[in-house]
């Protein structure tokens, strides 16, 4: 895992932006792991403002509330038309959205799985984190071998979520349909990305604190190939911080993306 501070969210979200769009010239048919959340909204921007083709990617997107319509405002799959599908070339059969509103979520979630498979599976995998320590919607418990299931989501993250719901908690949905901490795990890239104070304490949690159920987002440290990039705010209770800079500082890897 390598752990990357920059000195503003802005910086933060340029460099996952860059990361992505490299990514997606190197490999122009990528199979792409999509997040929603607040935070990815300043990505797909970027992505939508830049000259990068989504024309042969195709895009899994880690979860979706249960009970929403794909047509509905909240749902995740109108978030996505709004914020990227909308704004980029890529072809809308090509884009896959947990289907929520699956009369059998069972059904469902093992057809995403599939999908994922016959896909050849997620080349990178874009994260967010919750104040609850979740990747996706795998809440605490989640089994770090878990797949593509329906979960009920905590107090923390429906309140956490409530801004999208007009500020009103009772608005959120209580459950929703996620990769699992093991779909996520065998994508080939992980990128997360964490931003301001409120994820200090869990982003410290998951990087540095053990691997644990209790925080799904520690199961990162797992794999072979991650990315953790959080502003100064986000990175102010990791311990190991001297050292992850003096890694980002020397490692020819990044250095077109020092600046
Ligand atoms: C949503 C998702 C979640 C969010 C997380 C952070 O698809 O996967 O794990 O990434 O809840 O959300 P924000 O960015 O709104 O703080």
């Amino acid at each position: 895992m390598e752990v990357i501070t920059r000195p503003s969210a802005k910086h933060a979200v340029d460099l996952v932006a860059r990361l992505l769009a490299d990514r997606i010239r190197a490999k122009p048919d990528a199979v792409l792991g999509l997040a929603t959340g607040r935070t990815m909204e300043r990505i797909y921007e970027q992505l939508a403002g830049s000259d990068v083709s989504f024309k042969r990617c195709r895009s899994f997107n880690l979860d979706e509330y249960i009970g929403l319509l794909p047509e509905d405002v909240h749902s995740y799959r109108h978030y996505m038309h709004t914020h990227l599908f909308s704004k980029v070339d890529i072809v809308a059969a090509n884009t896959h959205v947990p289907d929520g509103s699956a009369s059998n979520l069972k059904e469902a979630a093992e057809r995403y799985e599939r999908l994922i498979e016959e896909s050849g599976g997620i080349d990178v995998q874009l994260l967010g984190i919750g104040e609850a320590g979740h990747i996706g919607f795998n809440e605490p418990l989640s089994s770090i071998m878990s797949r593509t299931r329906d979960k009920s989501l905590t107090p923390t993250t429906r309140a956490q979520n409530a801004v999208m719901f007009d500020g009103d908690v009772d608005k959120v949905p209580k459950r929703a349909l996620t990769m699992g901490v093991g779909t996520i795990l065998d994508a080939r890239e992980l990128i997360l990305l964490a931003t301001g104070s409120a994820k200090a304490a869990i982003i410290a949690q998951a990087v540095e604190g053990p691997i644990t159920s209790m925080v799904s987002a520690s199961a990162i440290q797992l794999h072979p190939c991650c990315k953790v990039i959080v502003d100064e705010e986000a990175a102010t209770q990791l311990r190991g911080r001297d050292y992850y800079d003096f890694v980002f500082e020397h490692e020819p890897e990044w250095e077109c993306y020092r600046n």
